[in-house]
């Protein structure tokens, strides 16, 4: 099969609702390693009440024509966490309004989808797209969770244009807590080139840009990454670390736009290393102003 031309988007621009999973990151690796570690499963872990927090983002787009489109991707941990940022964030109104087309589920891990109701008590029967591998809890959570509108599954064979300027790519991999299958989201935006953007990129960041120089027409440069890159997300440092980095350099991106799990340490070395990250504000309760944080918007 020859490659895809996605189409364009005039304007991509992504608010950072919360990229802080949890408070307390010993307290949550201690969790998972009473449970067994990191092979347990994430239902059997006995999560310590009040450390969840969740991972989410609001996406909007213009086309050619200024017509604009919104995607809320991912849907956090904490319900009570979630619905504070929602209505910080004036997500909730978005939501009630039927301004949002859909919520894009990019995989199952606790901290992207178990804050589900708290999208759900503002619009009950939002599209919801989902990678396929979930779990049959997963679909069991889905199902508890008062959703009324459609489920859409994202399958690994093919690129799946969502709409014009915007494609999503399925990675069927097995992941850390007995998870399955992550999707992630292209933008090709006009005049400007590629824009990945990733929840927590489990299939490694290398692979998802080179899964869009194999399977896209038209572009001739990556201009940004938005989200979690999953290179040091318990800030540990290594040869292997350094390596990733220097490759990903290689494809000059002009705004790394990197938070979540990517790691802090990571984003020191990328600034050590001359690549071009976006810093954020720091405000409403971010890791670091070192990244795109809780309420920090970029636009490409
Ligand atoms: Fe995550
Ligand atoms: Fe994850």
């Amino acid at each position: 099969m020859g490659k895809i031309d996605i189409g364009r988007v005039r304007s991509l621009s992504i608010k950072c609702l919360s990229e802080v999973a949890w408070h307390d990151t010993a307290r949550m690796r201690q969790d998972v390693r009473e449970a067994g570690g990191l092979q347990a499963d994430q239902f059997e872990v006995k999560w310590t009440p009040g450390n969840a927090a969740g991972v989410s983002a609001l996406i909007e787009t213009i086309d050619g024509g200024g017509r604009s489109r919104k995607i809320l991707m991912d849907a956090g941990w904490d319900v009570e966490y979630m619905d504070g940022v929602f209505r910080r964030e004036k997500v909730d109104r978005m939501l009630s309004a039927g301004e949002i087309g859909f919520v894009y589920i990019t995989h199952e891990h606790v901290d992207h989808f178990w804050g589900l109701p708290a999208v759900l008590k503002y619009r009950p029967d939002i599209k919801i797209l989902i990678p396929t591998g979930f779990s049959q809890k997963s679909r069991q959570t889905l199902q508890s969770s008062g959703h009324q509108g459609k489920v859409v599954e994202l399958g690994p064979e093919a690129p799946h244009v969502l709409f014009p300027g915007c494609a999503s790519a399925t990675f069927d991999i097995p992941i850390l807590l007995k998870t399955h299958g992550e999707q992630s989201l292209y933008f090709h935006v006009e005049g400007r080139g590629m824009i990945t953007v990733t929840g927590c990129c489990h299939a490694g960041v290398l692979g998802l840009l080179e899964y869009a120089e194999q399977e896209f027409e038209g572009f001739t440069e990556f201009h940004g990454v938005y989200g979690g890159l999953h290179i040091s997300p318990f800030e540990e440092w290594g040869p292997a670390q350094d390596e990733l980095l220097d490759k990903l350099k290689s494809y000059r991106i002009q705004r790394l736009a990197c938070n979540h799990c990517t790691g802090v340490l990571t984003v020191q070395k990328m600034l050590e290393k001359g690549m071009h990250v976006v810093r954020g504000s720091g405000k409403n309760g971010s890791v670091s102003e070192f990244y795109v944080g809780n309420g920090d918007t970029i636009v490409f």
